[in-house]
């Protein structure tokens, strides 16, 4: 069972109301200890990864910012995380570290250099969650574009972006074309140094990336967005996917779609590792985890649901007729936006029979639950009892854990919950190991802290010239 945490350095994460909770320490995240704390709990307990999403957007109802977002810090605020990893990876030694970038703002030059130099200063614990953005109407507007891009354009750009940058990891320093030789006085061998020329549809680039190579060169490329449009980007080039779990049917069949895809790009299936979204409430006792999960969900409204909603579809529930379904947005091609911005969160709802759900048990089911994946809440063998039934029944690899309060529910799964999971096999017994070289790429099942041979970054590789 993989294993990572799901972070915002924000108020809190999902889309839901938690920080001001005295079981909340989430108003610390702007503290660089309150990280290194979290992250050393993670790795000792054997943990994979710490994971954060990160946005420049907010959500809007009727183009602004409602107040209910400000006072609430309902995915309203926060720090840019990128800038905590080196700081994380100096206090741990086998955690890895997966950052959310947009392909939507910077150029992909940027982008790869950033990631290429995390890449370094983790010692090849980093991975990209690649994402085509969420709230793109704020972003695009803060950003000063004309227009928010359209929805499967923004996975066709997305497709180049990560293209270009793994021309840039990959395909510039050949194998040994950093010397570093103190006696020769040779720093780079020029004739192992190829430029890149990419003329795109959407970018263009023509020279040499100067990051040298680092210990997986490419970043463990995550994506998360599971539209058609997102499930083929995935196939074709993440390697790790992380869906939102809603029911256990929903989340088998997303997960057959990306591997079965996967396998159509001429890529090995099973080396495209699924996890998904979890929501765990754990104590010592099942009446324990439930007093827990009561003091949550007695902070949720249909307010914050309505904001949360919004600002990933652009669907203002709290406009729509309460009593008739939520495909009532679709009829007459909706106001443009629907659709636009997200499509996950649209289509969860549609039942396997192709019928929706009445507005008012969207709000319902949308009430402390937000973005939130699958919730399970009970002692550690109800915990672990479920966290097997979701891995069995769907066929994803493991969990990324959100937690209601953070950090405290991170230590209460690691106390509670690992030493069950350790007892029945799902995890190592060792929490410590470190895989091959200590990459996250290793650690998450490869054999080399390097792409695979089937990833379609591994065509931009440089065969060394002469030896
Ligand atoms: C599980 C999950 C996590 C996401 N995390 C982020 C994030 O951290 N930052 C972000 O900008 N967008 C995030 N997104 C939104 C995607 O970037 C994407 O814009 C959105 O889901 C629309 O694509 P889709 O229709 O394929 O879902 C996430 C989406 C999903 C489903």
């Amino acid at each position: 069972m993989h294993l990572g945490v799901f972070e915002v350095a924000a108020p809190q994460v999902g889309g839901t109301l938690s920080w001001s909770h005295p079981y909340s320490g989430s108003e610390r995240h702007r503290e660089q200890q309150h990280w290194i704390d979290v992250a050393r709990l993670l790795e000792a307990a054997g943990f994979d990864f710490l994971f954060f999403a990160d946005g420049y957007g907010y959500p809007t109802i009727g183009g602004d910012l409602p107040e209910v977002a400000a006072r609430g810090g309902l995915n309203f605020s926060g720090l840019d995380p990128m800038f905590l990893i080196p700081t994380l990876a100096h206090h741990t030694s086998r955690l890895g570290f997966v950052v959310t970038s947009s392909t939507g703002v910077d150029h992909p030059v940027a982008t790869a250099r950033r990631f290429a130099t995390l890449d370094h200063l983790t010692g090849g614990r980093v991975g990209w969650n690649v994402v085509t953005g969420a709230s793109q109407d704020t972003v695009a507007a803060l950003f000063g574009h004309e227009r928010m891009t359209a929805h499967d354009t923004r996975y066709e750009i997305a497709r180049e972006y990560v293209d270009l940058c793994l021309q840039l990891w990959e395909g510039c320093w050949e194998d040994g074309a950093l010397v570093e030789d103190k006696e020769s006085g040779v720093f780079a061998d020029r004739d192992r140094l190829h430029r890149v020329e990419h003329v795109g549809r959407h970018f263009r680039s023509s020279g040499f990336f100067t990051v040298p190579p680092s210990p997986q060169r490419t970043p463990v490329l995550f994506q998360a967005g599971t539209s058609t449009a997102g499930r083929e980007f995935a196939a074709g080039q993440a390697e790790c996917v992380f869906l939102q779990g809603t029911t256990l049917p929903h989340a088998a069949a997303n997960v057959a779609d990306i591997r079965a895809r996967a396998a159509a790009h001429g890529r090995d299936p099973e080396s495209v590792k699924v996890l998904v979204g979890a929501t765990v409430t754990v104590g010592a006792t099942h009446e324990e985890a439930l007093a827990r999960r009561a003091e949550f969900e007695a902070m949720q409204t249909d307010e914050v649901a309505a904001v949360i909603y919004a600002g990933n579809t652009g669907i203002d529930l709290t406009a729509l007729d309460p009593d008739r379904p939520l495909s009532q947005v679709l009829e007459g091609g909706g106001d443009g936006r629907v659709g636009q911005m997200g499509q996950s969160n649209i289509d969860r709802f549609r039942r396997a029979d192709g019928s929706w759900p009445l507005v008012r048990e969207v709000l319902a089911e949308l009430r402390g639950r937000g973005t939130r994946g699958f919730t399970i809440v009970g002692d550690p063998v109800e915990v672990a009892d479920q966290l097997e039934e979701v891995m069995d029944v769907t066929g994803v690899d493991g969990f990324l854990l959100e937690a209601i309060f953070s950090p405290g529910d991170h230590a209460l799964f690691c106390d509670l919950v690992v030493p069950e999971l350790r007892r029945r096999g799902r995890l190592p017994a060792e929490p410590d190991r470190a895989r091959g070289t200590g990459s996250l790429r290793e650690r998450l099942g490869a054999a080399s802290p390097r792409l695979a041979a089937d990833h379609p970054g591994s065509a931009h590789v440089r065969v060394p010239t002469s030896a």
